[in-house]
């Protein structure tokens, strides 16, 4: 198994760029299916989730291409020779479940392992299928699978109880070879969800509205092949922002979008943080003003994300004052707490609230990743901790990481990965 081996290392500096966006590109790459022509897709991430989509399609059917060097993907889906997401995909990446979508458009029956309970709470999938049922499918649950047949899609309303970003992508998908309007009330705003609406509209998809909390969908009888450019993956950004800020350097990240790590932004701000955005890029600068503790509470995009939760908490163990934290969109996204701890951080579970105590001087340890984002905070907390601070169960932090060494490396980080 590899690990990566962390050392203390001096403030981080210099540029690097941020790559495509993982949670743009998955649905995209399963939206790919709903044509029988060519789609290329460009800005691809080099990552470990996306070799499972690509194995995914192929095992439906679909010719899938990978340019690696143009960071390009071409897939061609003339026909769907399987309707299922077999488990041994699914299991290693939960999204597979984005492909049930598109595939009963296309075929009017999809059938997936259940992905089951996962390291960041029960994650169930009743909203997709709430809405798929709303659009004339009939759903079967079995053991371990779930199945949707139809003899039609037919437009409807439909409003979700929780914004949900796999279940607003998955009935969007669904949607647009329904015949007649589809109205989702209620829905997710995240970025990738504009990015998969403009791939779908570039087939020739009738989407409005994506981006606000209603989406307009009038359905389409068929879609075409189109070229698109994933947008930059805004966590990524947001994880070497936080990477300089705890390490108090001066980092410049190029390829990013300042609108769409807003709250990020904001909170490294309130922490005396200077950022500046220029054109495409973002720069952050800690090495000037003390930097000092704040509250946060992770909610549906435009509010802080989940995904920056485990790194921003790292950062606020380093900080003047004790901060507290209040995670609701999942209900166990603090498995990296524990492992903080034992690196000597103070911070106490409350319910759903987590309180920091700052100015705590970390100590190298043997840790480990618990999911992708617990484990990209282990390694920001090795940045600054006594010694060497040993990470196992790295792949957690592949699936999600494009080039993730060689970018830390090229700011000056310490970090190797070690086969064992
Ligand atoms: N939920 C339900 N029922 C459903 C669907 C979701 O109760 O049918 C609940 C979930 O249990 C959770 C909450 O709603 O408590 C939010 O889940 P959501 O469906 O919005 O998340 P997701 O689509 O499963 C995507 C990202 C996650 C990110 C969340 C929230 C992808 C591939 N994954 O997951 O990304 O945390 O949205 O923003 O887009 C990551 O990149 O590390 C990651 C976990």
């Amino acid at each position: 198994m590899a690990k990566y081996l962390v050392e203390k290392s001096n403030p981080l500096r210099g540029e690097i760029a941020a790559s495509g966006s993982k949670n743009a590109v998955l649905p995209i790459m399963a939206a790919s299916i709903l044509a029988t022509d060519v789609c290329k897709i460009m800005d691809i991430p080099k990552l470990r989730d996306v070799e499972v989509m690509c194995q995914l399609l192929e095992s439906i059917g679909s010719k899938v291409t990978i340019e690696a060097e143009k960071e390009m993907i071409s897939v061609l889906t003339e026909e769907i020779k399987e309707e299922e997401a077999p488990y041994e995909l699914v299991k290693q990446m939960r999204a597979s479940i984005l492909i049930m979508g598109p595939l009963l458009a296309r075929k009017k029956k999809a059938k997936i392992a259940l992905p089951g309970g996962c390291a960041i709470g029960a994650r169930p999938i009743d909203l997709h299928l709430k809405g798929f049922h709303a659009l004339g499918a009939e759903i079967e649950l079995g053991h371990g699978y779930v199945e949707a047949t139809a003899d039609k899609l037919v437009g409807a309303n439909i409003y979700l109880d929780f914004p949900s970003v796999g279940a607003t992508e998955n009935i969007m998908m669904a949607a647009v070879l329904a015949e007649g309007t589809t109205v989702l009330e209620n829905v997710a705003e995240e970025p990738e969800i504009v990015d998969l609406a403009n791939f779908l509209n570039g087939m020739g998809a009738k989407i409005k509205g994506a981006g606000t909390d209603t989406i307009k969908i009038e359905g389409v009888s068929e879609l075409h092949g189109v070229t698109h450019a994933v947008i930059p993956d805004r966590i990524e950004t947001g994880t070497y922002m936080v990477a300089a800020a705890m390490t108090r350097g001066d980092v410049l990240i190029k390829n990013a979008i300042a609108d769409h790590v807003k709250p990020v932004i904001a909170k490294l701000r309130e922490c005396g943080v200077e950022i500046s955005e220029e054109e495409g890029n973002i720069r952050v600068k800690a090495d000037q003003n003390p930097i000092i503790a704040t509250d946060i509470k992770t909610l549906p995009y435009p509010g802080f994300p989940t995904d920056m939760q485990s790194q921003f908490m790292t950062l606020l163990t380093s900080v003047e004052g004790t901060s507290i934290i209040i995670e609701t969109v999942f209900e166990n996204r603090y498995m990296h707490i524990g492992e903080l701890n034992r690196m000597g951080a103070d911070i106490k579970i409350e319910g759903r609230s987590a309180v920091v105590v700052g100015e705590k001087l970390l100590e190298g340890a043997q840790v480990t990743a618990t999911d992708l984002r617990a484990g990209a905070a282990l390694v920001l907390a090795g940045l600054v901790a006594d010694g060497v601070t040993e990470i196992s169960e790295i792949y957690h932090i592949e699936r999600g990481y494009s080039d993730f060494i060689a970018k830390l490396t090229k700011l000056g980080a310490k970090i190797k990965r070690v086969e064992e």
